[in-house]
């Protein structure tokens, strides 16, 4: 059946490609940003936002580009979308020569983020912080239910960058730094993204994103260079991407990033003959934001821009974002006028554009499907989904005295500079590209304030700001407030950007924070602190003065309700740590580091001395693990591994806990991490409750790139890790 629909579509885009000249070729692999098609100037758009028919006529019809993505500085009703998208369609299907749809594209990266009334979930740290997969397939298909409940078919998600460096300020955008966590939630996402049916009304074509290597720039800044050894390359960054192009993702998006000197945008081994040939991907490749150009201007590996379309599309690249013009589209077609790039090479690319059109249902569908209802749009249901991940992805990494949960009369201080805002919840990509108006877009959301106000009663709740991000306020006010109450919280951490706006040069909180810190601690109330932040700030100054600290990443518009539900016990927190976190801002080792960042030699420190590792996170109850348990202790290359282990709750409530396999090859001629993730299940135990579970690693999972570039395994032997237990086995 499904062979049957495929011939079926490559036909329908065989005949389409007969018929297109190479002008039209070069249109459906330009993609531009809707500010193109509005009244105004690029990134000045006039309000009311309206088209301006010139520039429609320039781009649909005299150009027929393929693909429009963006808004236009701010985000659109559903209402307003559906218009925008059918003004689009309709033009690019009435008027032009072929009649072909336009492919529209987005981020909606934490939920259709773009749109008002949507449900925004916790951004892809939280979502990786909850090592619940089931739970983020969920969140990604209610995001491809609500984008396309807006006419928009393509999501420019997930990001599976792996990151490694907590300095990037897309660190938060990524599932962390382990490269198995990065692979789990990566399909997960994909799966939720795409269904089985890229047809339905309720799904979008996934776009796995930043491919590769742009986790790991060496200074830390966004767009800078990488040095990625390819083994390193192999063993950490390509698995995601192998493991979802594996699941079925339609598209990919190539990184900004340069590798070893080499920018990815020109890069043929990692475009052709590693993506292609390797891994298979069939899909439509498209460039990032203005990246030929950069090819010229940033990286300077091309004279000019012409030179610049020339290598990018010999790399590999299916289409241009470009984003704001059609030089991209007049160089392309000189090109093969002039005989530098063969029509056939179009063909290849446009083939793929017009096939994921073809798939996405746009010819016959090309807004929204008659038959689709789109009741559950921003409803309820959709919201308690976001409340539990976000839940779900709170962390609690600090707990003396189990001081946590408060109890319900508690009267509360709650200052800093992240209490009393949404932006603050959601981070960057939230309504504008750096959420910096998101408070203006969610009225009526509870931030953190205003949802422990709602749990516990405005009575019990006081509050005081005591800073800014980087000024201390009133701080004789917090503590007058202070004397007043049994408990304060803390609220700590970091303003909204996202890309090159977040860069910086220091990963230590302003002295600010800090000081605020010190004055509500020197008040001698317990204090709890509440981190909501995209990369991990240094608070190794203050927190071993505190009882108890809560990470809640970047949560989304449920996190205020998250928050409370966890701080009074309604939900056990079972977030645990998707990164290490540094005690020092220059002491940045991720939790498989290498023997030689462990072993001090002669009177030396540590390299590897984290705040909190990763894996790590309290809950409100307590779980022993026992009799870890292997099927062998000697297996054979071609054998698996069957693992088992009791986890008991021993603590007085219900509770998640998510059980971690770790594998150590203890010997091995590339020098082997001290540990390594292979497997995860996050289970819930009631009070007392006891559990065996069961593992089974394959023979692949004993690999490692070797110094040939090839997966293999050498025999010796091998240490299992799961909770506080070990065991080992020989490979044979
Ligand atoms: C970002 C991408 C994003 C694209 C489209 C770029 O600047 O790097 O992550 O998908 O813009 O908005």
């Amino acid at each position: 059946m499904e062979k049957t629909i495929n011939a079926h579509t490559d036909q329908m885009v065989d005949v389409l490609l007969a018929r297109m000249s190479v002008r039209e070729k070069a249109g459906q692999m330009t993609q531009i940003t809707l500010d193109m098609l509005l009244v105004g100037e690029m990134y000045q758009v006039e309000e009311p936002h309206r088209f301006d028919e010139q520039k429609v006529k320039t781009a649909l019809i005299d150009y027929q580009v393929g693909s429009v993505l963006n808004i236009a500085g701010k985000p659109y009703s559903r209402d307003e979308w559906l218009d925008v998208i059918s003004h689009i369609q309709t033009t690019s299907i009435n008027t032009s020569r072929l009649g072909i749809p336009v492919l529209y594209g987005i981020d909606a990266v934490h939920g259709t983020n773009y749109t008002t009334g949507t449900t925004l979930f916790p951004q892809e740290i939280g979502m990786a912080a909850s090592w619940n997969p089931a739970l983020v397939k969920a969140a990604a298909a209610i995001t491809a239910y609500e984008t396309r409940a807006c006419g928009i078919p393509w999501n420019f998600s997930p990001a599976l960058d792996v990151s490694r460096q907590p300095l990037w300020p897309r660190f938060w955008e990524s599932f962390g730094e382990d490269t198995y966590l990065n692979a789990i939630m990566g399909q997960a996402m994909v799966e939720g993204y795409e269904g089985d049916d890229l047809s339905s009304p309720y799904q979008v074509s996934s776009c796995l994103k930043h491919y590769i290597g742009y986790g790991m720039p060496l200074n830390g800044k966004d767009r800078t260079p990488a040095w990625i050894p390819e083994r390193f390359l192999r063993e950490y960054y390509l698995p995601p991407f192998e493991q979802a192009v594996a699941s079925g993702a339609r598209t990919l998006m190539v990184s900004s990033g340069e590798i070893n000197g080499i920018p990815t945008h020109a890069n043929d081994y990692i475009l052709k003959d590693i993506l292609r040939d390797e891994l298979g991907f069939e899909g439509l490749v498209v460039t990032d934001w203005e990246d030929i150009k950069f090819l010229h201007t940033r990286h300077r590996v091309a004279a000019d821009h012409k030179e610049a379309v020339r290598i990018a599309i010999k790399a590999g690249i299916d289409m241009s974002m470009v984003p704001d013009d059609f030089s991209f589209t007049d160089h392309l077609i000189e090109l093969v006028e002039e005989g530098q790039i063969p029509e056939s090479r179009l063909d290849e690319s446009v083939r793929r554009i017009l096939r994921l059109k073809f798939e996405l249902g746009l010819f016959d569908h090309p807004v929204l499907r008659d038959d689709a209802n789109y009741d559950a749009f921003g409803s309820q249901a959709h919201r308690q989904t976001a409340r539990q991940l976000a839940g779900e992805s709170i962390t609690l990494l600090k707990n003396e005295n189990a001081r946590l949960p408060l109890a319900a009369d508690t009267k509360l201080l709650v200052t800093g500079c992240t209490a009393n805002s949404m932006r603050h919840l959601n981070g960057g990509w939230s309504y504008t590209w750096q959420g910096q108006e998101t408070d203006t877009y969610t009225k009526g959301e509870l931030n953190v304030l205003n949802a422990l106000r709602a749990h516990s009663g405005e009575a019990l709740v006081s509050y005081v700001p005591g800073c800014t991000y980087d000024q201390v306020l009133d701080l004789d006010e917090v503590r007058q407030a202070a004397a007043q109450v049994d408990h304060i919280l803390l609220c700590l951490g970091e303003e909204t950007y996202t890309e090159f706006h977040g860069n910086m040069d220091d990963l230590n909180l302003p002295a600010a924070q800090v000081e605020l810190a010190r004055a509500v601690i020197a008040t001698g109330k317990p204090v709890t602190l509440l981190m909501l932040q995209g990369r991990p700030r240094i608070i190794s100054s203050f927190v071993d003065d505190l009882e108890s600290v809560l990470l809640a990443y970047l949560p989304g518009n449920e996190g205020g309700n998250a928050i409370a539900d966890v701080l009074y016990g309604a939900v056990n927190p079972s977030g645990r740590l998707p990164f290490t976190y540094p005690r020092y801002a220059n002491a940045l080792v991720t939790y498989d580091r290498k023997f030689s960042e462990i072993s001090p030699i002669q009177n030396s420190r540590t390299c590897y001395d984290p705040q909190f590792e990763f894996g790590s996170g309290l809950s409100y109850t307590s779980f022993a693990y026992r009799n870890l348990w292997l099927s062998q202790p000697q297996i054979q290359a071609t054998d698996t591994l069957e693992i088992r282990v009791e986890v008991s709750n021993t603590g007085q409530r219900a509770g998640q806990e998510i059980v971690q396999l770790y594998l150590r090859d203890e010997y091995a001629s590339i020098t082997p991490a001290f540990k390594r993730l292979k497997r995860f299940r996050k289970i819930h135990l009631e009070a007392g409750q006891k559990e065996v579970i069961s593992f089974t690693l394959y023979p692949e999972d004993l690999c490692f790139v070797g110094h040939q570039l090839e997966w293999i395994m050498e025999k010796g032997s091998f240490t299992v890790m799961v909770g506080d237990q070990q065991n080992t086995f020989e490979l044979i």
